[in-house]
This record gives structure tokens, sequence and C-alpha cells, in this order.
């Protein structure tokens, strides 16, 4: 490790994944080690935060020092700590910011605090180093869909949020519906491979004057209404025709709504980021409506799409060059804003 070297050691422990990554001067991934308790949440059809915050306990310590290992560092290599602090679940994110506080304390070693999101985004920045702001982003996760303008590192403008469910969440509950079970954003995917997309039409709404928010409990009401009219008629219904029908009807709305901020705000470069973004078929939608319009396209790969590290460290590393230092009182806050300044 050369001594002008920045080294991060993320941390990510804001829903179900352990997670925690060595990455070095922002952009090169030493390490990104995820050690995810989905096995553990199926039995129970979704996260439950009081078992995924003993988990987290379980593990952290394992995960860091195999993040070390792999990245061949030790602590005395580390420039600074990064974790996550907000949004998510309390005592999940809880566990992740006691530990990064305790190893800053014990190593002397400055403490950055991450917004969970703007880990998302900056998963972008990874595998296309040409990548600088300003640029628009899709954000699609579990809990936030957001259409994001990245106007500089660390410095946002939302154009367009959720106005009830996160994408994802829309995918969980409908696979639930369905019968595919946890987690479903991967479930619906594989179902959809053998459906027929144009079997069933469901709605994609609009918000009225806001035309780049977004509102997907209607499309989860129709799956659902759709799905006791067939028991109701006592007919069989075909859950992989469900399944494609709904990511169809998700997919073109999450793309129209970002052509649209993407036209009208005159960017030439968009990106997507979150657990939905890991989706084959929204990648495909955007990559051929961004081509259409000659934008060009990014998105992490499917693994940095999804909870890691990787990204905290990457969003640590523009925050640490901003100057951004927390203290001890560093707290876990479930719901931070975008932007919030702690
Ligand atoms: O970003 P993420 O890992 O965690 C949050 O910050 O929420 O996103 C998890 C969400 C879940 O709702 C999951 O069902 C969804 O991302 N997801 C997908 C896919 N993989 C994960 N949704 C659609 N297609 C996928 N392949
Ligand atoms: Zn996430």
């Amino acid at each position: 490790m050369a001594d002008k070297d920045i080294v991060i050691l993320a941390i990510e422990s804001s829903c179900d994944e352990t997670a925690a990554a060595v990455v070095k001067n922002g952009r090169e991934v030493l390490s990104n080690v995820i050690s995810s308790q989905i096995a553990l949440h199926t039995l129970y059809g979704g996260v439950v935060p009081e078992i995924a915050s003993r988990k987290h306990i379980e593990k952290i310590n394992q995960v860091i020092e195999e993040a070390l290992s792999q990245a061949g560092v030790g602590l005395d290599d580390i420039t600074a700590v990064g974790v996550t602090c907000g949004p998510g679940l309390v005592g999940a994110l809880l566990v992740g910011v006691a530990e990064a506080k305790a190893i800053s304390y014990a190593r002397k070693l400055p403490l950055v605090g991450v917004h969970h999101i703007e880990g998302h985004i900056s998963a972008n920045y990874i595998e296309n180093k040409d990548l600088e702001p300003p640029f628009l982003c899709l954000v699609v996760s579990g809990g936030h869909t957001h259409l994001v303008r990245v106007l500089d590192y660390g410095k946002y403008e939302i154009l367009g949020r959720t106005r009830d469910d996160a994408a994802g969440e829309a995918f969980d509950k409908v696979a639930r519906a369905i019968g595919l079970g946890y987690p479903g954003g991967p479930k619906i995917e594989a179902a959809a491979g053998n459906g027929n997309p144009d079997a069933i039409s469901f709605p994609q709404a609009k918000v009225r004057d806001h035309p780049y928010d977004f509102s997907f409990s209607g499309v989860k009401s129709a799956v659902l209404n759709y799905i006791n009219g067939c028991r109701m008629k006592n007919q069989d219904f075909v859950p992989e025709d469900i399944a494609a029908s709904f990511q169809k009807a998700v997919v073109e709305v999450l793309t129209a709504h970002a052509m649209l901020a993407a036209q009208e705000s005159g960017t030439r470069k968009l990106a997507i980021a979150g657990g939905v973004a890991s989706n084959g078929a929204l990648r495909g939608a955007m990559q051929a409506a961004c081509k259409k319009r000659g934008i060009e396209f990014y998105h992490p790969s499917p693994i940095l799409c999804t909870d890691n590290a990787a990204m905290i460290g990457t969003a640590a590393y523009y925050e640490y060059l901003a100057g951004t230092r927390h203290g001890w009182d560093l707290n876990a806050i479930p719901n931070l804003r975008l932007g919030e300044r702690l």
C-alpha cells in the first residue's frame, strides 16, 4: 500500500446482509464480503428485524476479519472506517455503527457515516471508472424508489419518489401473493422468464402533476384482485404469466419516468442502482431506451446492486475527500434523508 493511498474499511448492516469491504482510492475493491441472512428470513416470508440484529452481532467480526484477510491488509493499512448509518432497520444499523465506532476509537481512525442510498448510487463508480457527476440515477431498492439528480459527489436533488410502496417491496408482496416466497425480486424474475408478459394488463400508475413520482400500490392490488377473481371463479391462474405481466408493468413505468426526467433535465448519463437494478428486464429496457435517445447507460453488476459494503466504501471515500468526519455521537438513523448532513 503506497503512503498516499486512501484505504477504507466499510461496514453495511442496514437490513439482512452483514457486509464488510476494503476499498482503495474509491474505486478499487480489494474485498467485498457479504453474509446473507436470506435463508433464515425465508422461513418467515420476510425480514424479521429482531432476528436480523441478532444475526448481525453474531457475524460482524467474522465478516470484517474475512474482508481484511481477502484484501491482504491489516487495520494498520486502513485510512478511515465507513459505515451505513441510515436509513434502514434501527437495530440492524446499530450493530454496524457500534462496530465502526469501536474500531475507529481503538485504532484512532476517522469515522465516516454513510447514507445507504448514497452507497447504492456510488456502486456505479466501481466498474465505470469514467463515470463522474452530474448524472441521473434511478434508485430502486426494497425500501426506496427515487429518481435522483447526482449534482456532484455527495450532492443530490430528488426529482421523484414513490408515494407508497417501493419497487422492490411490490416485487416482494406480489411474489408472496402468487406463492413464490421471499425474496420476491429474483423469484419473480425467474418465473417471468417462463411466462407471457402480455397475458394480463396491469395498471401503470401516474401521480397527477408529479410526472417523476411513482405509485406501486395500484399494481400490487390489481394482482391481488386478479388472483381473488380467479379463485372465486374456481379458475387456475398461471403464476408465471402474472409474474411476467407484473414485471412488465413495473419495468415500463420505471423506464418511462426515468426517460422523461432524462429528457427534461437534458442529461446525457443515466445510471440505475439498488436491488431491483439487478433485474434483467429492467436493465434491458433501460439500455434500449437510453440507446434510442443517445444517453449513456450505467449499471453496477448484480452483486453490487443488492446490499454490499463495497458501495459504502466508495461513498465513504468521496465523503472522506469532502472532509466528512463523524464523532462518537454518530447514531443509527432509520429514516435518514438523502443529502441530510449529520
Ligand atoms: O437494495 P436492496 O438489496 O436492499 C434495500 O436497500 O432495500 O434491495 C432489495 C430489494 C428486494 O425488494 C428484492 O426483492 C429486490 O431488491 N430485488 C429484485 C431483484 N433482486 C433483488 N427485484 C427485481 N428483480 C431482481 N432480480
Ligand atoms: Zn439497499
